[in-house]
């Protein structure tokens, strides 16, 4: 893994800005350091040989005092800086993330995607935290401080600089060794970890049906067999990074040894003035310092870099084409056509829709008739411009679908999906994401969607919170629901998957009633089980399954 990504510098700018700040405060305490040591000694070699008392050392005194405050402010400054860095950096990830995301489309985000995106775009991105305060800073102090620790030396006694210059590349040489291995036990034990999770999750949900089938205490066994072996991960992971610490530890001591020795030899010879020589023996050290320091840094960065390194390859996942073309037909008047639209979902050997072609004309209701997985959805998300047609065009008047911009398009569209999604809020509020600015006509919406008719029973009506994804609502309750913000949105394109599936007779009817209304001057596209709702069509399509091809 590369100390700093430059996929970071690219995606998320405040890095540069940062890092010129980052650099900047640490030149300066490089200086900070390098005065501070000058101070000391001096006032060292002036109170044992220059017999100087505490009034002879005012003024050294308050400087010294001076570079404290200073290098305290400076510090100050750094956690400042790295912290607003290290917020705007996350709020810019997060919104790429989400945006790129987007505009890759429901078919890229289909299957286990979802729920990465998620923990990216949450944890993933609040790791990055770790390696903007502590370790970024650190990483270029390891360059400022030795550097002007090791010229300011050579200036006193280049024998010393010398064995500095030896000495101090063996620690990121054995920081990066270490590393290595760490990583690669990390990369164990993030695998173990997963497969732990996901397996205790799998036992929570399945809890019922173990219990049932008397298969809990199984489960347990093997529960506690991945966590012993998470165990074991972590622990050989630790021990690594104890040990580490001790090796680096001992290099630098022995490193600062060397040059105390040889120090003390040109003393006891006379060849060294005592003011230098305990400059140098007090800069030593802090030329090692920081490059230990950011070794220890790095394990508490690690997961900040994984993260990110996943939110970058998302990023850079190149985007399917879609037209740019604002300019689209007013679909209230537009016939729309499917000209031989085959979609093959990857990795399924029969295509969901197999040259499939029908005629839409305006102001028509259409019902979509046929088995399980013919691909009437599949058709509902071409019509959307989710899912682009592998084989084929979808034709609005003169307009093919994949030359418009897919935004546009979508103004012109209403949709209740299959399994509506409901978000966290009021009800009256998931009602109103159908059109924003027609608030007031939420409730007429409300009420042609038979929403009333549940929602007028709650003590708080609309203004009832659910929780996500419809928490608190049931399946037809939720359907209802997403039937009104269909309604509200009052969209020349209307496409309506399975809209009474979750309905008792009753209800059923009171939306039927709605949608045939609404259809009115509309054009409908309707997936229909129900011989209730398929009644409302002018025209009845059989979507049939297609065949495996050879
Ligand atoms: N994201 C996907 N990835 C892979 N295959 C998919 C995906 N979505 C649908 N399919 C497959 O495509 C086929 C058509 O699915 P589709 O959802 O369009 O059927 P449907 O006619 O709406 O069925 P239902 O009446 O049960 O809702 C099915 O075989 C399904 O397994
Ligand atoms: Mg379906």
């Amino acid at each position: 893994m590369k100390p700093l990504d430059p996929r970071l510098l690219r995606h998320a700018r405040t890095t540069r800005t940062f890092l010129v700040a980052s650099a900047v405060l640490g030149t300066v305490t490089a200086g900070l350091v390098i005065a501070q040591a000058t101070l000391l000694a001096g006032m060292i070699a002036r109170t044992f040989l220059g017999g100087a008392d505490l009034a002879d050392l005012r003024t050294p005194m308050l400087l010294l005092l001076a570079v404290v405050a200073a290098r305290a402010a400076v510090a100050w400054l750094q956690e400042v800086a790295a912290h607003r860095s290290a917020a705007a950096v996350k709020s810019q990830l997060r919104g790429r993330l989400l945006e790129h995301a987007t505009r890759l489309g429901p078919r890229w985000l289909s299957g286990e995607r979802s729920g990465e995106l998620a923990t990216l775009a949450t944890r993933g991105v609040d790791a990055l935290d770790g390696y903007f305060a502590r370790y970024l800073p650190q990483l270029i102090l390891a360059v400022t401080v030795p550097l002007a620790v090791g010229a300011r030396i050579l200036l006193g006694d280049w024998v010393s600089a010398v064995i500095i210059a030896v000495t101090v590349p063996l620690i990121p040489v054995f920081a990066i060794l270490v590393g290595l291995a760490t990583q690669w036990k990390m990369n164990r034990q993030w695998r173990t970890l997963s497969l732990l999770s996901a397996h205790f999750l799998d036992v929570v949900a399945g809890l019922p049906t173990l219990k049932v089938f008397g298969r809990a205490k199984a489960q347990a066994r093997g529960i506690r067999e991945v966590t012993g072996r998470y165990r074991r991960a972590t622990m050989s992971t630790l021990r690594i990074a104890f040990v580490s610490a001790m090796v680096l530890e001992l290099l630098s001591t022995l490193s600062v040894a060397l040059v105390a020795v040889s120090i003390g030899l040109r003393l006891v010879e006379g060849g060294m003035a005592f003011e230098t020589a305990l400059l140098i023996l007090i800069l030593a050290p802090e030329a090692y310092f920081p490059l230990r320091q950011v070794g220890a840094q790095y394990h508490a960065s690690v997961e900040g870099l994984t993260a990110a390194g996943r939110i970058f390859e998302v990023l850079e996942t190149p985007l399917p084409d879609t037209g740019t073309n604002a300019d689209v037909p007013d679909v209230r008047h537009a016939t729309i056509r499917l000209d031989g639209v085959t979609v093959a979902y990857p990795e399924r050997d029969a295509p969901a829709l197999d040259g499939f072609s029908l005629t839409i004309h305006p102001g028509e209701t259409i019902a979509l008739v046929g088995p399980s997985g013919s691909g009437k959805s599949t058709l509902l998300n071409v019509l959307l411009g989710f899912v682009r047609p592998d084989e084929g065009r979808v034709l609005a008047d003169w307009a093919d679908l994949a030359d418009l911009d897919p935004d546009a398009w979508r103004r012109n569209v209403a949709w209740v999906p299959q399994r509506p999604y409901l978000f966290a809020g009021t009800i009256a509020a998931n009602i109103r994401l159908g059109d924003p600015d027609a608030p007031d006509a939420a409730e007429d919406a409300a009420r042609a969607a038979n929403v009333l008719g549940f929602a007028g029973d709650l003590p708080r009506g609309l203004d009832t919170p659910i929780g996500e994804r419809g928490a608190g609502l049931s399946a037809g309750q939720r359907q209802r629901v997403a039937l009104a913000r269909a309604f509200l949105r009052d969209a020349p394109l209307l496409l309506l998957d399975e809209p009474t599936s979750g309905l008792d007779p009753e209800s059923e009817a009171t939306v039927v009633d709605a949608v045939r209304r609404l259809a009115a001057d509309r054009t409908v596209v309707l997936v229909a089980h129900r011989p209730a709702l398929a009644a409302l069509a002018d025209r009845i399509v059989p979507v049939e399954p297609a065949e495996v091809h050879a």
